[in-house]
């Protein structure tokens, strides 16, 4: 299971991306680490692992629960984004490593967590599991984080034009083709899930869930979405070649006609945190 028989990582599956990471993302819900903190009883000791860490958006707020903590990336402008981001909030218990999940452990020790977020799809998810078990310390976890996709629709009206993300979508299809691009491939079947059905198999237990609310509407604006469209994956700056400047305007004329003003409201997304625990040696 995981990506498609044949799929490796890539290495510009986020060409280009990280720049844009920051600002076209929405956020986690603010609560998430404290949440983690809470449901593991951190306490301020050993060690965390943030696999396919990005620039550091899950590694960052979790540093302060942990004595250690390494953020895995297998890329680079990725890590210097998360470098960069560390040295501005005076986290100093962090360091970066250039590695994909497929390449644990790498010699990095034993670990009470090991967090995937928004990462865990884009690995050989059998093989990534069995080694993150073996990583853990007796009874770790490990800690899945992603925008909670299945919240019902809320008919409060928001104060200024949603992003047409429907029309961006149509947009990068007219560029790219019908079918989702990914590095130098396409995906063919989408983003799989059933998390816990491969944890289940590779010896993971005691599973549980918690949504975090984020209960927030942020104003965006046409720069912002655009940052969105180039932190893809499968709208990354790489995949237009020269037709990069014509999407870019393209993108921005359709942004245009939603919003006059390029000012837009949208609402943050809840945050799913899923945990599963390492059986405990003794019993
Ligand atoms: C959607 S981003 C998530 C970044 C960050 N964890 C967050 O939640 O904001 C996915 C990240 O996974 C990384 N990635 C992709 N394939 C990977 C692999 N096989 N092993 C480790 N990381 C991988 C990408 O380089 C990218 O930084």
């Amino acid at each position: 299971m995981g990506m498609p028989d044949g799929w490796q990582w890539d290495r510009t599956l986020f060409q280009g991306s990280a720049a844009y990471y920051e600002r076209g993302r929405l956020p986690y819900a603010p609560g998430f680490a404290g949440t983690v903190a809470t449901a593991l009883g951190l306490d301020g000791r050993g060690r965390l692992l943030d696999v396919g860490c990005g620039p550091g958006i899950v590694t960052l707020p979790l540093a302060r629960y942990f004595a250690e903590v390494v953020g895995a990336d297998p890329d680079e402008d990725m890590l210097a984004e998360a470098e960069r981001r560390a040295r501005r909030r005076r986290v100093s218990n962090v360091r970066w490593v250039a590695a994909r999940a497929e390449d644990l452990p790498a010699g990095l020790g034993e670990f009470r967590v090991v967090a995937f977020a928004q990462s865990f799809h884009w690995t050989d998810r059998d093989r990534v599991a069995a080694t993150v078990l073996e990583m853990l310390e007796p009874h770790g976890a490990f800690v899945h984080i992603s925008d909670f996709k299945n919240a019902p629709p809320d008919p409060t009206p928001l104060p200024l034009p949603a992003p047409p993300y429907a029309r961006i979508a149509d947009l990068v299809r007219r560029y790219l083709g019908p079918v989702r691009r990914a590095g130098q491939g396409t995906l063919v079947n989408g983003t799989p899930g059933r998390e816990d059905l491969v944890l289940a198999r590779a010896g993971f237990e005691r599973f549980e869930r918690h949504v975090v609310p984020a209960g927030d509407v942020v104003d965006r604006t046409a720069d912002d979405l655009v940052a969105w469209a180039f932190s893809r994956s499968d709208s990354a700056p790489h995949l237009f070649g020269a037709g990069l400047e014509d999407f870019e305007r393209d993108l921005r004329a359709v942004l245009r006609e939603e919003s006059p003003d390029n000012r837009f409201s949208e609402r943050l997304p809840a945050t799913e945190i899923m945990i599963w625990r390492k059986p405990g040696g003794e019993g």
